[in-house]
């Protein structure tokens, strides 16, 4: 299949490009580079430096790649910025998604793949959250995730765009910046690796659902091969971790003693965080089977190569 994703010189979906390229798809990437990296994207994929606001551009690439199902990876992904920027996050994550599916619906798009996220349910105590809750975002950026979610299905009520709706936990992994939004696992690594103290906001007994970038990558290309599925879906672990546990195993990863400094919590962090993932196990035949200290090994080694660089 020739297969568009936006987004995909980023942390996420350039490892979802190197799992359909290993499927063997023919991947084309759009993005501009505004926090992806080139070196990030898979070289047998087709790339264009380019946003995906552009309108004619964006046709032409349709028109001329003959697009037939699209990953929608491309986005503003920082909470903080949301608050500070609302114009500016509504109109990459609203505004530039309706574009790219009018073009899904005008070029017959055979399925529409988008990364949402646990920051739609906001601060929800019902853990393990099911895709059933209610979504009560606390953020701009989280409420541009569920407006979007509700436009891709009724582009499909309207249009029969057919589409799967993922919503990731905190994702980890090789390639992770330090701005989105599982960021701690980049900021603890590179602390580390820099021989840096680490700064644990809160009591660190808050947790967080931290699922691999790789296993991420599989459960979206399970998203295009299983029929009968259009729907939402958690993409997450079901396991709950402290960000206290993550600390440990990262030091104990890194073997250098390091210094912990505590600050008050931050306002708006939720204490538990958590999704439950049966749904995706049963309808999409996917299941997460990275251990988390195999990934954050996996992610250490990672970063500390890129220090030494
Ligand atoms: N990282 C997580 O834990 C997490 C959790 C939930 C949801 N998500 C979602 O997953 C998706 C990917 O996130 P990520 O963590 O890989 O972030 P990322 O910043 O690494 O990737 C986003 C990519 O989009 C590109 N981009 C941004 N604006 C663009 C534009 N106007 N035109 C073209 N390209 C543009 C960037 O250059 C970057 O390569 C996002 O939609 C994000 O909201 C991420």
């Amino acid at each position: 299949m020739n297969i568009l994703i936006t987004g995909g010189a980023g942390f996420i979906g350039s490892h979802i490009g190197d799992a359909l390229i290993a499927a063997g798809h023919r991947v084309i990437v759009v993005d501009n580079l505004s926090t992806g990296r080139k070196e990030n994207i898979p070289p047998q994929a087709v790339f264009y430096e380019a946003d995906i606001r552009d309108r004619e551009y964006m046709e032409n690439i349709f028109s001329q790649e003959h697009i037939e199902a699209v990953y929608h990876e491309a986005a503003q992904t920082m909470v903080p910025y949301s608050l500070a920027h609302p114009w500016e996050d509504a109109e990459l994550n609203v505004m530039g998604l309706v574009g790219i599916l009018e073009l899904c619906r005008r070029h017959t798009v055979r399925k529409f793949i988008f990364s949402s996220s646990a920051a739609v349910y906001g601060d929800n105590t019902r853990v393990p959250l099911k895709e059933t809750e209610a979504t009560t975002p606390l953020s701009f950026y989280g409420l541009t995730k569920c407006t979007a979610e509700a436009y891709i299905r009724m582009y499909h009520d309207i249009f029969q765009v057919p589409y799967v709706i993922l919503r990731y936990a905190n994702v980890y992994g090789e390639r992770q910046g330090g701005n989105g939004e599982g960021g701690v696992v980049f900021v603890f690594s590179q602390a580390l690796a820099q021989g840096k103290e680490i700064t644990v906001f809160g009591d660190g007994e808050q947790t967080r659902d931290f699922v691999y970038v790789k296993d991420v990558a599989r459960a979206n290309v399970c998203a295009l091969q299983a029929n009968g599925t259009e729907g939402t879906y958690n993409i997450a672990t079901n396991i709950e971790t402290t960000v206290n546990a993550l600390k440990e195993m990262l030091v104990y990863i890194a073997g250098t003693p390091t210094h912990v400094h505590y600050e008050p919590a931050r306002s708006g962090d939720i204490y538990r965080s958590v999704l439950a993932n049966t749904k995706a196990v049963q309808d999409l035949g996917w299941e997460p089977t990275t251990k988390l200290l195999g990934g954050l090994q996996q992610t250490y080694r990672y970063f500390a190569g890129e220090v030494g660089k």
